[in-house]
């Protein structure tokens, strides 16, 4: 019995070295964490409960027989964040580059449908080459598999995308699906075709950085929802934005102990707003104010900036907001604030989060970019992201609510709550 235990325990010490030391060793040298060590870092210490950890490829071709990893470039389990159960798979670069084989995506695969079942959130740490060359249409199938997945989990339970290296080619399709999409500046990319193709087909020159890194799609492309300064801050980011969210659509939103007093008189408030109604103020300024502890997680931040969208709390329940912020375009609604703002009301009524909607808006952009570009199209997302929205919605008019934006801004005639003056707000 003890030599079953003693030959486990060695089997599992080579199946932690994933592609060996000389790999881990090279992926530490671009300034990357390994699969392993990002889990340590996102999990409760010691919650985390691996599956199919000595699951490898079936692979013959191109001399594959020979080249097996346990754990074919995926490392795949549940634990906790904070006490909350959460399923995750984290890519390994160092075994063939992290890139998807047909078992590869089968482990994904069955901690989705895992988290499914249970209801509770999925996380993907993505570091990928794509699809394994060596296995041509079958890894294809893998993606596809993982890609449905996605769909069926949408409004069911929270998704997370994490892309901490290469996610290139149709593997960008999943994280697009999922809720929120984080990378990590400098060594994170994301494209559909890379560099080289591009060059080919466009004549166009562009690195790889510039094409797919973290800052075009937070600024150009709102990809992604957020861009961090290296693993370590993207981690803890992502156990931060996770405290917020519930479970899934069949669970509320958690309650977290709050220190703030409810009934607190903000008496700043009263002088944020500029006597002259062309002057701008910092409409962040007010939510952080009427937040439990200040506290707000803020999405898309550098994207679309003249309208946020994030979380708060209060009285320790995540409540979403949506508002105008006039220190950017005066806060006017366009094509790009309209989808921001859509896709995030949507997600919070997927998962009953209530939503506390800010108005200060002057309108629609006005201009040919924006009707070319299809801004009756966008701005009816918003709209009909609010019309449709059954979580309680309260919306509360800082200033000014014109035209067909005082519509679209969660007003009172889509289901809501109306209240004129910015006091702290009990929703439930
Ligand atoms: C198999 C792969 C691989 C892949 C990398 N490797 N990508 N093995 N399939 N897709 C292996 C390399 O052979 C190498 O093995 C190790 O991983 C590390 O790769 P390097 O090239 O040394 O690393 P780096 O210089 O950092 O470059 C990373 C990279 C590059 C930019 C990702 O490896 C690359 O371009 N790979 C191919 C990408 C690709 O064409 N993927 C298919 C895209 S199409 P050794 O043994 O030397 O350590 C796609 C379609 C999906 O994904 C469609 C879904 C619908």
């Amino acid at each position: 019995m003890n030599n079953i235990l003693t030959e486990l325990e060695a089997r599992r010490d080579v199946a932690r070295l994933g592609g060996g030391q000389g790999r881990i060793d090279a992926q530490h040298a671009k300034g990357k964490l390994t699969a392993r060590e990002r889990v340590d870092l996102l999990l409760d210490e010691g919650s985390f409960e691996e599956f199919d950890m000595f699951k490898a490829h079936r692979c013959v071709d191109f001399g594959m027989a020979d080249q097996k990893y346990s754990g074919d470039g995926v490392i795949t389990g549940w634990g906790t964040i904070n006490g909350r159960m959460v399923y995750l798979y984290s890519q390994d670069f160092t075994v063939f580059g992290g890139s998807l084989s047909e078992t590869h995506a089968e482990k994904i695969c069955k901690i989705m449908d895992m988290a499914m079942q249970n209801g509770a959130p999925v996380i993907g740490l993505s570091d990928s080459g794509g699809a394994r060359i060596q296995e041509g249409v079958a890894s294809l199938a893998g993606y596809a598999e993982v890609f449905q997945r996605n769909i069926m989990a949408s409004g069911v339970v929270p998704q997370i995308s994490v892309i901490m290296g290469p996610c290139a080619g149709g593997a960008v399709y999943s994280p697009a699906i999922t809720d929120f999409i984080f990378m990590v500046k400098g060594s994170s990319y994301m494209f559909v075709t890379g560099p080289d193709v591009v060059k080919t087909v466009t004549n166009e020159i562009v690195t790889a950085e510039e094409l797919g890194g973290a800052i075009t799609h937070t600024k150009k492309s709102s990809v992604a929802d957020g861009a961090f300064e290296n693993d370590v801050e993207a981690l803890t980011e992502v156990r931060r934005l996770f405290d917020f969210l519930p479970l899934s659509n069949r669970e509320k939103p958690p309650v977290r102990p709050f220190f703030d007093e409810p009934s607190r008189i903000e008496a700043s408030l009263d002088t944020l707003i500029p006597a002259n109604p062309n002057q701008p103020y910092d409409m962040k300024e007010l939510i952080t104010k009427i937040a439990d502890e200040g506290d707000f997680y803020e999405t898309q931040e550098d994207f679309a900036k003249n309208i946020l969208t994030g979380f708060v709390r209060m009285e320790g329940t995540t409540i979403g907001v949506v508002a105008n912020q006039p220190m950017f375009l005066a806060g006017c609604l366009d094509i790009d604030a309209s989808r921001k703002a859509a896709r995030f009301v949507r997600f919070c009524d997927a998962f009953e989060i209530p939503i506390l909607t800010l108005v200060d808006v002057p309108g629609f952009l006005p201009g040919t970019s924006q009707e070319y570009g299809g801004v009756i199209k966008h701005g009816a997302k918003l709209l009909f992201a609010y019309g449709e929205a059954t979580v309680p919605k309260v919306t509360v008019i800082t200033r000014k609510a014109y035209g067909g934006a005082y519509d679209v801004m969660a007003s009172k005639h889509l289901r809501e709550i109306l209240t004129m003056h910015g006091q702290r707000l009990k929703l439930l």
